[in-house]
């Protein structure tokens, strides 16, 4: 399978190299085994995250000359929320810097110590906000999602089973919020079908619960809603996205992701009551309520994201490209979950690593030794380790493609690399856990060789 081409050209460029093994050895060293805590010069692909790592266009950055700078009702502002507006059809949107203190807001206003929150799956920054209020994140897959070999889709739908029975279980008004997030980053990156989501909206209708997007990657899923479900074939990739959104009560984004952007998100809802307590609220965090915590460049940049997220050809292009990846390390034999989703290649370490056990830290290990092979730098996912319920998940090695950055050559590179750890895998040891802070583990903890 070969991807197909780029649909833009090189404007700018960005020296980047692969440093010698020697320093490579020293960075990781440094750095505690965690590739996290590497100094980005040190690497040479970097697929740690596709968050906030886009390159933007040329009207993006000609955006930023026009940005109007004023303290209130900018006109940068004005042009932020018409664009917005044109696809995220709520009543009402507030800018944010990015997207977890979307989630910090929403749930401090939203729960009581005790609470529920059923979701797909949250995402890391999601369920420690939820904790942080005293609430109980709740993940829900279907059983279909936990086998990475089979090529079933819309691994990331929710369990709507599980969903009744938690409903059946706690106390009635114990779930203030259910959320669902489009694409399920953390659970492979799998999309959520445009059934699963109506029939879940059902049921909460049922309940009088709210329903919230996660909408962080809602062009890759209205991208693969369309590929793959009938009823959407003929349709706009817009008229696709406006058709999910018209199932939730708002939504909650970080625009690093699908919104093409380097920071930024917002919140939007139809709740009025939610609107006006949040813009309180983030009058005393964020800054004033059209700014959000951006400057009026960000938001410029923002808004023509947003506008650029739903072209076709970006689009097939992007999907098309992780697949590539997928496709060239399974050609290798490297394990990795399918079907591919939209934004990266996630490798499955307990079949990469049989040899570990999840006390040995196995994806930090894979991560360090792809990084030492050829200066690739992926991220580790659904550690075991840390895990107080067993999760049926496997766990992962994510390898995020940043949007508009990386060539199908350098993508092919990071297959080389890849599959020569694999072919020395039987070699790779363990690691030790040295230091470990209490919450968002992956990211600052640090480890030595066993
Ligand atoms: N929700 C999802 C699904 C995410 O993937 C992220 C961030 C957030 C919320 C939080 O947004 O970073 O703007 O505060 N994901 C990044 C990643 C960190 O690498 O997947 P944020």
């Amino acid at each position: 399978m070969r991807s197909p081409p780029e649909p833009y050209r090189t404007k700018s460029c960005e020296k980047i190299r692969l440093s010698a093994k020697g320093d490579r050895v020293a960075a990781l060293e440094k750095a505690g085994f965690n590739v996290f805590l590497l100094p980005s010069e040190s690497v040479y692909v970097d697929l740690l995250s596709d968050s906030g790592t886009s390159a933007m266009s040329s009207s993006q950055w000609a955006s930023l000359l026009r940005a109007d700078e004023s303290f209130a009702h900018s006109k940068s502002y004005y042009s932020f929320m018409d664009s917005i507006r044109s696809v995220f059809r709520f009543e009402h949107i507030l800018p944010l810097h990015q997207g977890r203190i979307g989630e910090h807001l929403f749930f401090q206003l939203t729960l009581k110590s005790g609470d529920h929150v059923p979701s797909n799956t949250h995402f890391g920054t999601t369920r420690a906000n939820i904790e942080a209020f005293g609430g109980i994140p709740h993940d829900l897959l279907t059983s279909a999602a936990f086998d990475w070999k089979s090529d079933v889709l819309f691994k990331g739908n929710l369990d709507t089973e599980g969903l009744l029975d938690l409903v059946a279980r706690v106390d009635k008004g114990k779930i203030p919020v259910c959320m669902l997030t489009i694409t399920n980053n953390t659970g492979a990156g799998q999309p959520v079908s445009l059934a699963n989501i109506r029939s879940v909206r059902e049921q909460l209708n049922q309940q009088n619960i709210p329903f919230y997007a996660d909408a962080a990657r809602f062009a890759e899923n209205a991208y693969l809603i369309r590929k793959y479900e009938d009823e959407c074939k003929e349709r706009s990739l817009e008229e696709v996205v406006k058709t999910i959104l018209s199932h939730f009560d708002g939504c909650l984004v970080s625009a690093k992701k699908d919104g093409l952007s380097n920071t930024g998100g917002f919140f939007a809802t139809n709740d009025t009551a939610l609107a006006d307590s949040f813009k309180d609220l983030a009058m005393l965090t964020e800054g004033f309520y059209t700014q959000g915590g951006c400057a009026a460049r960000d938001l410029e940049a923002m808004g023509q994201g947003i506008k650029e997220s739903l072209d076709e050809e970006y689009l097939s292009f992007r999907v098309g490209q992780v697949a590539y990846l997928g496709e060239m390390l399974a050609g290798e034999g490297v394990p990795v979950y399918k079907p591919y989703g939209g934004h990266a290649v996630f490798i499955v370490v307990e079949e990469f690593l049989p040899h570990l056990k999840h006390s040995d830290f196995p994806a930090q290990a894979l991560c360090g030794e792809i990084y030492l092979e050829g200066g690739v730098r992926g991220a580790p996912e659904n550690v075991k380790a840390w895990k107080k319920k067993e999760s049926q998940m496997p766990e992962f090695v994510r390898l995020s493609i940043p949007r508009r950055v990386y060539s199908n050559t350098h993508l092919e590179y990071v297959a080389q690399v890849v599959s020569g750890v694999y072919k020395r895998r039987g070699s790779l040891g363990g690691l030790d856990i040295v230091k470990e802070p209490p919450r968002l583990k992956e990211f600052t903890s640090t480890f030595e060789r066993r």
